[in-house]
């Protein structure tokens, strides 16, 4: 995806934090009981369901033909669909975390919606070339990223000018703006981009653009039976595809590591901070002490890493500013959820990092002042912070960021490629 990034950079920096902070304030359109925390998204309990346009809950069953047809390309049972619009959560993804939810009113997961976007994004012939899928940059088992720094595409020999990003808890970032430069406004819109990027999937308009794109998918035989199914019209749309990868995507979240574990025993719901800065029984010494450091804000002995990256998602605060990356930086880019942050390669939207600790030493006193930076990484006199951590204290944040792994997520079914081997 491009990252030629438009000059950004005018006085609307300034007001940015303020605007996120009102957004986040704002109803999610979700009703959400506050106590006790509802460990499902969208529980009965939680009030009357915005009905979807678009894809019904339940889908007219695959006549025989049609489920004969589809077995030849798709390992899918359709008789027994995941759940996916029923996830189950742990106790600490609470109403607080419901409440950052970017899922718009009209695209309510439902079970059919997301299982086609699973097709969708495994599928290579949504390139030009039948060699590139979402799923050959965002791979499963390393979180929804390519480890790589940058990416291959269509083009023989042209990567990707911006390191991938991960993909879990990527319903969790309520301002719901898109890519490390939030330049997409929506998960849906995003969808398509990719798609009609010349290097990445190559529909651009020298390709034909997302028409071609859908002529090609009609004369698929999979793709008219299962838009049918979902939509209930064999017309393949670019909305249509957009509204079922985002559900796909919105489905992805990685709530299981050995710090959700973990927290899930001293998780407390009547405690001001939640029980975040109690010890967690199942850590080692150094991953607590990492733990402390990242969660605790500076005037209670942290760092405050977590006034940004927040806990339990770990998903960026939609009021962050620039981390200060290069001096006089004027864009205010986004970063993925850390859960499976220790399992990447590359780090920052360049992927300018190869390891963690340089991410911490980064923290620690690389800091550079620029109008938008972030004021939690300033001195009281506005300068840049520089922390002075010991090299334990650096390996013990390290230490910390690697409890974020959620092995199950990475080889759950429901995110699988989907397609006959
Ligand atoms: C050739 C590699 C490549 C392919 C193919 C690809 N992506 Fe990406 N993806 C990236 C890169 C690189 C970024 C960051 C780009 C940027 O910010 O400019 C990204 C960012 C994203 C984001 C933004 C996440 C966030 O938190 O803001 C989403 C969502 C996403 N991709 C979904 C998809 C989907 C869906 C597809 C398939 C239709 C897809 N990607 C195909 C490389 C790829
Ligand atoms: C002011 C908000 C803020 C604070 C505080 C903050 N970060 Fe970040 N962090 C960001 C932003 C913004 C990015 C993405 C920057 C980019 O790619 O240009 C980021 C990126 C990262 C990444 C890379 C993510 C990826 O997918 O490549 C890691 C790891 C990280 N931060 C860890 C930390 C740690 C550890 C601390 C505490 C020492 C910390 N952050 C404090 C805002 C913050």
């Amino acid at each position: 995806m491009n990252t030629q990034h438009p000059p950004f950079f005018s006085a609307a920096f300034a007001l940015s934090r303020r605007a996120s902070v009102a957004l986040a304030a704002l109803s999610c359109g979700l009703a959400i009981a506050a106590t006790p925390a509802p460990q499902e998204l969208l529980a009965p309990d939680a009030g009357p369901r915005p009905t979807n346009p678009t894809t019904p809950t339940n889908p007219a069953a695959l006549s025989s033909a049609d489920l004969a047809l589809l077995k030849t390309y798709l390992v899918l049972d359709f008789n027994n669909l995941y759940p996916y619009a029923t996830p189950t959560l742990p106790v600490h993804y609470d109403a607080a975390v419901l409440n950052a939810d970017n899922t718009p009113a009209g695209n309510r997961i439902s079970n059919a919606g997301a299982t086609l976007g699973r097709v969708l994004f495994n599928d290579k012939r949504l390139s030009t070339t039948n060699t590139v899928a979402c799923a050959s940059c965002h791979q499963q088992a390393s979180g929804f990223t390519d480890p790589q720094r940058f990416s291959p595409g269509v083009v023989p020999g042209v990567l990707t000018s911006a390191h991938s990003m991960r993909l879990g808890n990527v319903r969790f970032y309520r301002a719901g703006s898109m890519f490390w430069d939030k330049r997409a406004p929506t998960l849906e819109f995003q969808a398509t981009q990719p798609i009609q990027n010349p290097h990445e999937m190559g529909f651009d308009a020298a390709h034909g653009g997302v028409a071609a794109l859908i002529t090609k998918m009609q004369s698929l035989p999979y793709y008219p039976v299962l838009f049918k199914w979902v939509y209930g019209s064999t017309t393949i749309t670019e909305a249509k595809i957009q509204t079922a990868l985002a559900q796909f995507e919105r489905s992805m979240i990685a709530a299981d590591s050995r710090w959700d574990a973990g927290y899930a025993k001293v998780y407390n719901a009547q405690l001001p901070d939640k029980g975040l800065s109690l010890a967690v029984p199942t850590l080692t010494a150094q991953e607590n002490r990492g733990r402390q450091l990242f969660i605790l804000p500076p005037n209670q002995g942290g760092v405050g890493c977590a006034g940004c990256h927040q806990p339990p998602t770990f998903s960026l605060n939609a009021n962050s500013l620039s981390n200060g990356l290069d001096a006089g930086n004027t864009v205010i880019f986004k970063s993925p959820s850390l859960k499976n942050v220790g399992l990447d390669k590359a780090f920052m939207h360049d992927g300018r990092f190869s390891t963690l600790e340089q991410v911490v030493d980064h923290y620690d006193r690389g800091v550079k002042a620029g109008p938008a930076l972030d004021n939690r990484l300033k001195t009281p006199a506005g300068q840049p912070r520089v922390l002075n951590l010991s090299a334990a204290d650096k390996a013990a944040l390290v230490a910390f960021m690697k409890t974020l792994t959620d092995t199950g997520f990475l080889t759950d079914a429901r995110f699988s490629n989907p397609f006959n081997p």
